[in-house]
């Protein structure tokens, strides 16, 4: 008789296809908390360089006194670092276990409309991914080939001066039309993964991903052409 393989409960469940899925809905739902923030945070450029900047210096202050500078904003970054690679991570071993057990013949059959959300959210993952590392170059570390005027401590200056120039104004649009189409798939997968959706909430719960897949990406978008288009100086 074969010897049964006994994995630790938390180690079996991230390895069966729920588990990982479980584990891409979670993360997932992280990140749509960041990203709602951090849109809402950024309309804060409408009302001027004094607010901004306080808004901005103020995260590295968040949960003060009892956190010490910057020690809340890291346990944040280390949640979203940490989502973001048990994200990447299901993903990819969800969908290579998808491609073995599944015969060719089968994946030729597949419809034109599950394709085309596979590929949005796969490659659509894929360019927000790279974004995110530009965006952290462009405007958190200041890579001087990608912002040559960053200044430390003055958000304002370096989001405005970063938009005034066209090429970033095109990569930030390419990148929130891809967050976009990968929230709304993305959310309504999430949906379904946790049990949320079934026939009598599948209208609200499409509703509600087409909410934030338009809400979002217009929320960020507004920033870059008000500033190209001399709305915020
Ligand atoms: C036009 C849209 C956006 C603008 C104007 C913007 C602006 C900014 C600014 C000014 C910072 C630096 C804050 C500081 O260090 O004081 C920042 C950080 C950041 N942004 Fe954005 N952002 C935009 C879109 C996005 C999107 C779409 C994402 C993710 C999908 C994102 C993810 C991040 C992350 C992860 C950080 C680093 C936060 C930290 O660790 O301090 N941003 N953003």
């Amino acid at each position: 008789m074969q010897a049964q393989r006994v994995l630790p409960p938390g180690v079996g469940l991230a390895s069966s296809s729920i588990g990982k899925k479980v584990i891409m809905a979670v993360t997932g739902l992280i990140w749509i908390g960041f990203v709602v923030f951090h849109m809402y945070g950024n309309l804060k450029i409408f009302w001027g360089p004094e607010y901004f900047n306080e808004y901005s210096s103020g995260l590295r202050y968040l949960g003060g006194p009892i956190f010490g500078h910057t020690h809340l904003l890291w346990v944040a970054r280390l949640v979203l670092i940490l989502a973001i690679v048990l994200h990447v991570w299901a993903a990819v071993s969800l969908y290579q276990r998808a491609r073995t057990a599944r015969p060719r013949s089968y994946e030729m059959h597949r419809t034109l409309q599950a394709n085309y959300a596979a590929i949005t959210i796969r490659y659509g993952g894929a360019v927000i991914f790279f974004f995110v590392l530009y965006h952290l170059m462009h405007l958190t570390w200041g890579v001087p080939v990608i912002h040559d005027q960053f200044h430390h401590g003055d958000a304002y200056s370096n989001v405005l001066y970063g938009f005034q120039k066209i090429h970033n104004v095109i990569i930030y649009t390419i990148a929130v039309i891809a967050l976009g189409l990968h929230l709304y798939h993305g959310t309504w997968s999430m949906f379904q993964t946790l049990g949320v959706n079934n026939r009598n909430s599948d209208r609200l719960v499409r509703g509600l991903a087409l909410a934030l897949a338009l809400i979002v990406p217009l929320g960020f978008i507004i920033v870059p052409y008000s500033i190209l288009f001399g709305f915020v100086s």
